[in-house]
């Protein structure tokens, strides 16, 4: 009896904190094994090598959104960020239980919207506009569960990087502005590429009264960038994409929508990290790719490329690694299973109901239209 309740008891954290990396990967072998089919570990591309090689599935956040719709697994390890755990939480069956290994895997980009800054945008425009009849919020995956149901209570919709353009289509086929939230990037990228005129996007900057636009620029506006974007991605500049042509007049230039709308003008190629990964890999031997995303990616697409003969370069000088994502190391994975082994469930993400459904209908709206 006394035994049943210690094991009950989760194990802490601190017993892994100095393991070896090679011992952590030992144990989490052994306990997957132990786990068999009522474990999944869902992996995003962004994540060091030393973990991504124990997922079972890996993409993009599109790509994993829809795996976590079909999945019998009674546990979901997420190797991603906290937002794509909300996301498969919200996607998958109630009963089936999401783990983010380590809670302090956030998304410095999602955390620059909010529910309050995004409520007092929607009372401000609606000094100007009838935001509900003539707005629709658009918010990236990048984003709290709860602006997804804001979405989802406002007629809006939820995009990514790979459907972003789709999604604005969507949405002005029944408003005529977007609301865009929170990357600028993405967003002013994907109107580019619909033919809107970069003056019809001017940036919403959420602390100013009415977004520091006047009510003209806001009846002009087209889209409504708010201010908000990626710090890995900001490093990359057109100077980088310069000195790499020169040096290979013959190489191509990929880079992820969230880069600097200067740095995807000069880009050959522009999509999420699943179509860069795709492009590269099916691309001839022997060419030449400089790739503006996150490093773990691409330090791990020039390894795979060497034997073709493929030159991958990552296009800044400074490392622009996410330092949210690589919180997910072996010694976290090896403490969360060992706790599922146990019995003990450690750092489940689970949204509020009433948020969930919300934000569900979002997603399925976005599923729907892509
Ligand atoms: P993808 O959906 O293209 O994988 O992008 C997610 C992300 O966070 C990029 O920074
Ligand atoms: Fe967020 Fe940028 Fe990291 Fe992607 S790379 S998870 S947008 S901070």
């Amino acid at each position: 009896m006394q035994l049943e309740a210690i094991k009950t008891v989760p194990i802490k954290f601190e017993k892994f904190q100095s393991s070896k990396d090679d011992d952590c990967q030992e144990r989490i072998l052994a306990a997957r094994a132990k786990l068999g089919k009522r474990l999944v570990i869902l992996g995003h591309h962004y994540q060091h090598e030393s973990v991504y090689r124990h997922a079972d599935f890996t993409g993009d956040s599109l790509k994993l959104s829809r795996y976590t719709e079909n999945l019998d697994a009674e546990f979901i390890v997420f190797l991603g960020v906290h937002f794509m755990a909300e996301v498969a939480d919200i996607l998958s069956r109630p009963e089936q239980i999401v783990i983010l290994p380590d809670l302090a895997a956030g998304c410095s980009m999602a955390d620059m919207a909010n529910l309050a800054k995004v409520e007092r945008s929607y009372r401000e425009l609606s000094k100007v506009l009838d935001f509900d009849q003539t707005i629709t919020p658009v918010t990236y995956i990048n984003s709290a569960a709860d602006l997804k149901a804001f979405c989802g209570e406002h007629g809006g919709i939820v995009c990514t990087s790979t459907n972003a353009p789709k999604i604005l289509e969507w949405s002005f086929a029944r408003r005529e502005k977007v609301l865009f939230f929170p990357d600028q990037n993405l967003g002013r990228w994907s109107g580019y590429k619909m033919g809107i005129p970069l003056e019809q996007m001017p940036v919403w900057d959420p602390d100013q009264p009415l977004g520091g636009l006047t009510d003209e620029q806001i009846r002009n506006a087209k889209i409504l960038l708010w201010k908000g974007h990626c710090a890995v991605h900001q490093m990359f500049r057109p100077q980088n994409i310069e000195h790499f042509k020169k040096l290979h007049p013959d190489g191509k230039v990929i880079s992820h929508p969230e880069a600097p709308f200067e740095v995807c003008l000069n880009s050959d190629f522009v999509g999420s990290t699943e179509y860069i990964l795709r492009t590269v890999t099916e691309a001839p031997p022997n060419t030449k790719w400089l790739v503006g995303t996150e490093l773990n990616l691409v330090t791990r697409l020039a390894e795979q490329m060497k034997p073709q003969g493929k030159l991958v370069q990552f296009m800044s000088h400074v490392v622009c690694e996410c330092s949210t994502m690589a919180r997910i190391d072996p010694q976290h994975l090896a403490w969360t299973l060992e706790n599922l082994v146990e019995g003990n469930i450690v750092n489940q993400i689970k949204v509020p109901k009433h948020e969930a459904d919300l934000a569900k209908l979002t997603l399925d709206r976005m599923l729907a239209a892509s």
